[in-house]
C-alpha cells in the first residue's frame, strides 16, 4: 500500500547478482538482478519504485537511484538506465559490470506507486519522456496483470525512433492486450508526417492529445475518454513533468490523481504558488533527520521549505512535492509556516504540529522541524 512505508529511513543494501545486461538503444541499457529467496521479503516491491546502486567509479564508491521496469509478479529487479556521457556513472556500469558480478543494491523504495483496484474499471494515462518510461512500464505491466478491466493509454516521447527504449516489450504488451493498452509515440527531432506526433510532450501537446486522441468513449458515448481518466502517471525531466502535470490539472484532473517522480535536480515548484506572503529574508532553519541535527539559512521565503532545502542539497525525503504523498512529513517544533495545500495530514495531525515541507511557506525568521517521526 502506498502509505505504509516509513517516512524517512536509512537505506539498506545487499549484494545482488547481475543475471543479465542488455543494450537497448545506443544510449540505454537494461540490468536484471536475481532476488535470492533469503532476501525476498527485503526486496518485496510495488510497481513504480526504485533502487539505489553502489558502484566504484574512478576508485570512489558512487550511489545512484534507478527506477525498476519489472512488475512485482516477475520476482526480479530490472532497471532501465541511460548513459548521458562517457564519464557518467551509467557508462561505468555499462562498461565494467559483467553478468554474474555482485553489486550492492538497496532495498526498493519510492512513492511513485498506485493502490491496486482489481475489481474496478479504471482509465489510466501515462506520459513518459525518454528513460522516464521505466517506472511507467513497471506500472503498466502490473496493471495489465492485476486489473483485468483497467484500460491504459501511453504517450511516450523521444528525440527520434532510434532512441525508443523498451519498444519491443511495449509492443508485445500492446499486442497481448489490444483492447486495454494503446500506445502513441512522439518525436521531438524526427518528422513522421503528422504534426500531432512531432515535438515535445508539453502543455500544448497534452491539449492536442485530449482533443484528438482521447475523444469520444466507446464505453460511454456521452463523454470522452479524458473525462473517464482516474489516474495520470508522468515520468521524465523536470520541465516535462511540470508542463504535463499543470496541463492535466488545468484540464480537470485533481492533483492527488496526478503522480510523478522527480529524480533529477529541479529547482522549481511543480505547481505555482498562487498566494502572496510578506517577504522574509535570512531565515534560520534547524532540522533533525536520521538523528542528525542540521542548521542552515534560507535566503527568503519565496519558495516552499522542501524546495529550498533540496536546492541546498540536504537529503530531505520527498516524492510528489504536491502535498499528497506524505514523504516530506515533519513536525514543526518552533516557528511558523503556512501550509498551502494538504491532501495527506488529518486535522488532528495538523493540530499536533505536523506539516508537509513541500507545501510550507515559512512565516517566521526562525524555524525548527523534525523529520524523524518514527
Ligand atoms: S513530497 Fe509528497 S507530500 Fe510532500
Amino acid at each position: 500500500m502506498e502509505n505504509l512505508l516509513p517516512k524517512a529511513r536509512p537505506i539498506e543494501f545487499h549484494p545482488l547478482k547481475l543475471a543479465k545486461k542488455q543494450e537497448l538503444t545506443k544510449s540505454t541499457f537494461a540490468l536484471e538482478f536475481e532476488i535470492p529467496s533469503a532476501l525476498s521479503s527485503q526486496y518485496h516491491f510495488e510497481a513504480g519504485q526504485y533502487v539505489t546502486l553502489q558502484f566504484p567509479v574512478n576508485g570512489k564508491v558512487v550511489e545512484k537511484d534507478f527506477s525498476m521496469t519489472s512488475a512485482p509478479y516477475e520476482e526480479k529487479i530490472t532497471l532501465g538506465i541511460k548513459i548521458s556521457s562517457e564519464e557518467s556513472f551509467a557508462n561505468s556500469l555499462f562498461k565494467d559490470l559483467k553478468t554474474g558480478d555482485f553489486i550492492e543494491v538497496s532495498e526498493p523504495r519510492g512513492r511513485f506507486t498506485l493502490s491496486s483496484k482489481p475489481h474496478e474499471f479504471r482509465t489510466i494515462v501515462g506520459f513518459a519522456g525518454g528513460i522516464g518510461i521505466t517506472p511507467i512500464l513497471s506500472h503498466f505491466k502490473n496493471i495489465l496483470h492485476t486489473e483485468p478491466r483497467t484500460r491504459l493509454f501511453l504517450f511516450y516521447g523521444n528525440k527520434n525512433k532510434k532512441q525508443v527504449a523498451f519498444k519491443n516489450e511495449l509492443e508485445e504488451l500492446a499486442n497481448q492486450h489490444p483492447d486495454r493498452l494503446e500506445i502513441h509515440y512522439f518525436y521531438s527531432q524526427e518528422k513522421v508526417g503528422n504534426g500531432l506526433f512531432e515535438g515535445r510532450l508539453n502543455e500544448k501537446k497534452v491539449a492536442l492529445i485530449i482533443n484528438q486522441i482521447l475523444q469520444l468513449d466507446d464505453t460511454d458515448e456521452e463523454s470522452t475518454i479524458w473525462d473517464a481518466v482516474d489516474e495520470v502517471l508522468i515520468c521524465g525531466k523536470g520541465e516535462m513533468i511540470k508542463s504535463v502535470a499543470n496541463a492535466c490539472y488545468r484540464h480537470g484532473i485533481r492533483k492527488k490523481n496526478i503522480h510523478f517522480e522527480l529524480f533529477e535536480e529541479f529547482n522549481e515548484d511543480i505547481y505555482p504558488v498562487e498566494k502572496e506572503f510578506p517577504l522574509l529574508e535570512n531565515i534560520e532553519v534547524g532540522f533533525k533527520l536520521f538523528n542528525k541535527e542540521y542548521k542552515t539559512t534560507l535566503k527568503d521565503n519565496k519558495m516552499r521549505l522542501l524546495q529550498q532545502l533540496l536546492i541546498q542539497k540536504f537529503p530531505v525525503p520527498y516524492s510528489c512535492k504536491s502535498g499528497i504523498c506524505g514523504s516530506c512529513e515533519c513536525v514543526l517544533e518552533e516557528g511558523q509556516v503556512e501550509l498551502l495545500e494538504n491532501e495527506y495530514l488529518t486535522e488532528k495531525e495538523e493540530a499536533s504540529g505536523k506539516i508537509l515541507a513541500c507545501m510550507s511557506i515559512v512565516l517566521s525568521k526562525n524555524i525548527k522541524v523534525n523529520f524523524d517521526l518514527m
